[in-house]
């Protein structure tokens, strides 16, 4: 104790005694569990702390008690005011909303995510494919999955619809977690009777009309290629496990109705022989971030003689996608 009343403390002093409570505390409830934020509560105020199991946990007890409570501290280290340490700390991991769209904790998104657009989609591929798969987040129903395939952890959820929707959710899971390749997964309308329906596509270029890129990223032109070894990975893998496999350009269309059923122009220039929704944005933050990204696409229409998929058909029809890039996955 150095002055003051009993049991009161002051500047560095007060720090240390507050902050090794604090560590021991840390590295009981750390200890236990994964790394994540543990959030820290003292006499009604609030701290947060991102713990590593790898790095074991907090080092020095003034800084910890620093890092946590960096603007309570400066009043704490002033040697005049004087503190009593309290005994009723709390410590719990966080139940945390890491980014704005999605809720999963840190460390609990797979380096390998597959995007399928629709949410009930990424929770059927969670349920008749992946082992022990844990709901990661369902911010706005989109649902995340992380479970493990053939020992590889792997997470599947929903990107939406449209650029603008994929391009907030592959942003934050590039950004925000560990996500280092994305392979979407979904459905196209072929604009050629050279595709025909349940064919299965890996898109070399997806090409738009959408600002998304240029305004983004200042990414110019109308084409953007897939990025990085998962184009190439599906090819091989498709090869290997015999799944037939197409590679062409694909539009990327903002528009799903429109006046007329004509090709639009962006897509005759790029030689597109199918139109989807969302790769180019994809393509486009992957570019940007230097993250890998693919997209797999079923036809599930085509356009000229008006053909689709029945929707008892869509489930069936849609697994050997679904299985190509599970396989892929584990080469990524
Ligand atoms: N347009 C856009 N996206 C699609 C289509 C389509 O016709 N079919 C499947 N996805």
């Amino acid at each position: 104790m150095n002055g003051g009343l009993p049991g009161e403390l002051t500047g560095l002093t007060a720090a240390k005694s507050m902050g090794n409570r604090i560590s021991k505390l840390l590295n009981q409830v750390a200890g236990k569990r994964v790394s994540g934020i543990y959030q820290v509560r003292i006499r009604g105020l609030t701290g947060k702390k991102y713990i590593s199991k790898l790095n074991g946990g907090p080092h020095s007890p003034t800084s910890i008690f620093y890092s946590i409570f960096s603007n309570f501290s400066s009043s704490f280290f002033n040697p005049i005011n004087r503190y009593s340490v309290p005994k009723n700390l709390s410590c719990r991991q966080e139940p945390l909303h890491m980014s704005i769209h999605i809720s999963a904790q840190k460390g609990s998104i797979a380096k390998t995510v597959l995007l399928p657009g629709d949410p009930l989609r990424a929770k059927y591929i969670a349920e008749h494919f992946l082992q022990s798969p844990q709901l990661v987040s369902q911010t706005r129903n989109a649902f995340y999955y992380t479970g493990i395939y053939k020992g590889k952890t792997i997470t599947v959820g929903a990107s939406g619809m449209g650029c603008p929707s994929i391009g907030i959710y592959s942003y934050e899971l590039f950004t925000e977690y560990e996500a280092e390749t994305i392979i979407r997964i979904g459905t196209c309308g072929a604009y050629t009777t050279e595709l025909q329906l349940f064919d299965l596509v890996n898109v070399d270029q997806a090409c738009s009309e959408s600002g998304f890129a240029q305004y983004a990223w200042g990414i110019e032109g109308t084409a953007i290629p897939h990025q990085g070894k998962a184009f190439t990975i599906l090819n091989e893998t498709a090869q290997s496990t015999g799944h037939p496999l197409k590679t062409c350009n694909i539009h990327s269309s903002d528009i799903f109705y429109r006046k007329t059923l004509d090709i639009p122009e962006v897509a005759v220039i790029n030689h597109c022989l199918a139109v989807e929704m969302e790769a180019f944005a994809l393509f486009a933050n992957a570019q940007h971030l230097g993250k890998t990204a693919a997209t797999l696409l079923t036809v599930s229409d085509v356009i000229p003689t008006h053909e689709r998929i029945s929707a008892d058909q869509r489930e069936k029809s849609l697994l050997p996608m679904m299985e190509l890039a599970l396989e892929a996955s584990l080469k990524l």
